[in-house]
Formats: structure tokens, C-alpha cells, sequence
């Protein structure tokens, strides 16, 4: 018999979906000794939050976020909301003795998130951030091969997160779907929301980043506010370059926007080292690349390896070899190894404590922005 595990999810939107998702599918595929059960779900709004109960199967409905932490019956709080209110109700969830999974990035910015590692440590409640892409199978084998030490030295990380969407002057910011462009909502523009991911990717594969020099522009400079209808000054980097230099010596080049015409989400990464090299493209995730030096001269070349064979990271969950899995997987892989974590006793990575790394990163980044110099992460 599996041990019940009352999930009380805040929020309903893309998260809300893909996290439910995560729920609903993670006992079919991976034995565990724990089963989320979707006890409630809250949104401000009854009918819609209602309708969403009814779609995944949620037992019950909640209009106001601490009614739900008042709640015996729930055991963990999932923070799916936009990234103004991720430190409010997980402090107080750690108060009320929840765990928490919430949604990247931990906060607006690096004080913020201390406040919250402070509070989860104060608590002892396990905790993790959605950081999901690290649980791509082809990305947890990038991590394989780089444990494994056969890259060598590194010398180069190079990373892109690029979108499209928000060129035109007509899209409002604030209001639902457009809280990204609010900077009161969103704390900042592509660096929490895109570059966030390739940072913490970048951090977890190749360590700790010490120093970073960035440029950031805000193309569109007035937008109407959804919800006052006013037009206001937009206060978020539309986009963002940066250089940083890794612990390790390592030379890094990120680069984010959501102006680069004819891209909807290509989050890629190449890795140089001095035995071989990898590559992997959000758009073919199933995929990674991978160069070694020492193969024989005259066979050498970059391989695409097919990640879906049963040794490959996760996979040996899913199908049979050559069939692929996609974006919504991660999800399910990171609520597997949250459940798996109650059973280790080990908070799933990354907890709060690892992903403040990540903000510290973009904190700095948006300093060296502001300053114009090279900034230390600290
Ligand atoms: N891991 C990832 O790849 C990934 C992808 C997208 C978004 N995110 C993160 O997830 C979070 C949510 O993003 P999203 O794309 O799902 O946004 P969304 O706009 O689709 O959904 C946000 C939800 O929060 C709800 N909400 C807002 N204020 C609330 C309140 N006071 N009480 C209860 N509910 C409230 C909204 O009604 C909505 O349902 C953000 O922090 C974002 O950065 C992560």
C-alpha cells in the first residue's frame, strides 16, 4: 500500500497544469512509497478554480491561500503562482509546518530568498524548487558524462534561452498571462524567468559561477497595466547577454530575450572541454550531442545520441528503446524524486538553499547591468 501524500496546489495556470500532471501520471510509472493525492486547489477565483478541480480530479477548492495552509489535511504546498508571492506563502507555510515545492525562481531577488531558506531551515520542512530542466533525461546524462569526468578540463559553457512573444507594443504588462512584464509581479524580465534556468542548469553541471559582466534592454519602454489600464513604465530587461567565469576557470557566454523573431522557447547549451564536448537543444530534448576527442581519428564526429534506452536516466520508467518522451516528463521526474526524497530523508534537489545560488547569479547580473562593471556573486 502507498502512503497518501495531500498536495494543496496555489494556482492554476501553465505550472498548475503541468505539475497536476505530474501528480496524476508519477505511481504509474515509478515505484514509490508515497502517492500525491490532489486534495485542493486554490485560485481567487471559485468557478474557474473549481473548473480546474474538476479537469484534474482535485478533491476540493480553496479562493484564499491561507486558508489553505491552515488546512490539516494538507501535507505539502505546491507555490505555482507568479513570483511576487512565492516568499509570502512559503515562509508561511514553513510556519504552518508544510513541505514546499515552489515554482523557479525562488524569489524576487537574493533577500527574499534568504528570508525563505531561513524559514525552511527554522521549520525542517523538506523543500525543493521546480528547477525541472535537470530532469530532462538528456540533460541528467550530460550530468552522467561530466561526473564521469570524460570531458576534461572545461573551458568553455555556453547557453541561449530565446522566445518571441512579446515584441509587439499592444501586449499589456501585469493581468494574467502578462504578469511577466510587470516588474512588481515578476521582480525582472528574462533573467528570473529564462536565464534562470540556463543558470541553474549551467551551476549544477559545471559548478559554482563567481563573477559575471551583463547588458540588459528593455526594447518597449510603455506598456498599458492589465489591470489599472493606465499606461506605465515597464521596468523588466527584455533582454539580457552576460560573461561570467566560473570556479573552475571555465569562460561562459548566456544570452536571453523574448525578441528574437521565429523563436518560441530554444533553450540551448554547449559544453567545451578538453577531451570532448556536449550539446543539447530544448527543441529536440530527447537528443544530446556529444564530440570525443578520443575516438579514433578517422570515425571521430559529433554523435546524437538517441537518449531513450533503459540505462539512460529515467528512461528505463517509460516505454521501450527508441521510443521518446517530452517536456511534460520533467515534471513527472521531479515529483518522482520529491517522493522518492521523503523516502531518503534527503531534500530533492534543488532545495531553497541550492537555488538561492541561482539568484544570487541573477541578482548580480542585474547589478553588473545597472553599473556597467564585471560584479562578484555573493
Ligand atoms: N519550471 C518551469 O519551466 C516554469 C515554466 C513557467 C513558469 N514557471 C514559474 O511558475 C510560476 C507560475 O507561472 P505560470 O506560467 O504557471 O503562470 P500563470 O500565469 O499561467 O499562472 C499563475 C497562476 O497563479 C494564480 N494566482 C495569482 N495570484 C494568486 C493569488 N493571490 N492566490 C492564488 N492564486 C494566484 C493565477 O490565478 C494563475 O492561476 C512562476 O513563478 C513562473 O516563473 C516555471
Amino acid at each position: 500500500m502507498t502512503k497518501p501524500l495531500n498536495i494543496g496546489m496555489i494556482g492554476y495556470g501553465f505550472m498548475g497544469r503541468a505539475h497536476s500532471n505530474g501528480y496524476r501520471k508519477v505511481n504509474n510509472f515509478f515505484p514509490l512509497e508515497h502517492r500525491p493525492v490532489l486534495k485542493a486547489v486554490c485560485a481567487r477565483n471559485r468557478d474557474k478554480a473549481q473548473a480546474f478541480a474538476d479537469t484534474w480530479g482535485y478533491e476540493s477548492i480553496e479562493t484564499d491561500w491561507r486558508e489553505l495552509l491552515k488546512r490539516e489535511d494538507i501535507d505539502a504546498v505546491d507555490i505555482c503562482t507568479p513570483n511576487n508571492l512565492h516568499k509570502e506563502v512559503a515562509i508561511a507555510a514553513a510556519e504552518a509546518g508544510k513541505m514546499i515545492l515552489c515554482e523557479k525562481p525562488l524569489a524576487m531577488n537574493v533577500k527574499e530568498g534568504e528570508q525563505m531558506v531561513a524559514a525552511v531551515k527554522k521549520a525542517g520542512v523538506r523543500n525543493m524548487v521546480w528547477y525541472n530542466y535537470r530532469r530532462v533525461p538528456a540533460v541528467t546524462l550530460a550530468k552522467q558524462i561530466i561526473d564521469e569526468g570524460r570531458l576534461g578540463r572545461v573551458f568553455h559553457y555556453r547557453a541561449v534561452f530565446l522566445q518571441d512573444w512579446t515584441i509587439s507594443a499592444d501586449v499589456p504588462q501585469g493581468g494574467a498571462g502578462t504578469w511577466r512584464l510587470d516588474v512588481d509581479a515578476a521582480g525582472s524580465g528574462v533573467t528570473g524567468d529564462l536565464l534562470a534556468h540556463c543558470i541553474d542548469t549551467a551551476i549544477w553541471l559545471n559548478g559554482p559561477i563567481t563573477k559575471v559582466t551583463a547588458m540588459t534592454e528593455t526594447f518597449v519602454k510603455e506598456r498599458k497595466h492589465a489591470e489599472s489600464g493606465k499606461v506605465a513604465k515597464v521596468g523588466i530587461d527584455d533582454a539580457c547577454a552576460f560573461l561570467a567565469q566560473f570556479k573552475n576557470g571555465a569562460l561562459a557566454v548566456f544570452e536571453s530575450t523574448r525578441y528574437a523573431r521565429g523563436h518560441k522557447a530554444l533553450y540551448t547549451f554547449e559544453i567545451n572541454g578538453e577531451r570532448a564536448s556536449i550539446s543539447w537543444d530544448l527543441h529536440d530534448l530527447h537528443r544530446l550531442g556529444y564530440f570525443d576527442h578520443r575516438d579514433e581519428s578517422k570515425l571521430r564526429g559529433w554523435r546524437s545520441i538517441h537518449v531513450t534506452d533503459s540505462d539512460h536516466p529515467y528512461m528505463g520508467n517509460w516505454w521501450v528503446p527508441g521510443l521518446q518522451i517530452g517536456y511534460e516528463h520533467s515534471f513527472v521526474h521531479q515529483v518522482a524524486d520529491f517522493l522518492k526524497s521523503l523516502e531518503t530523508g534527503e531534500n530533492a534537489q534543488p532545495d531553497f538553499e541550492s537555488a538561492l545560488e541561482t539568484q544570487r547569479v541573477c541578482d548580480a547580473v542585474l547589478k553588473s547591468a545597472a553599473s556597467g562593471k564585471w560584479t562578484d556573486v555573493v
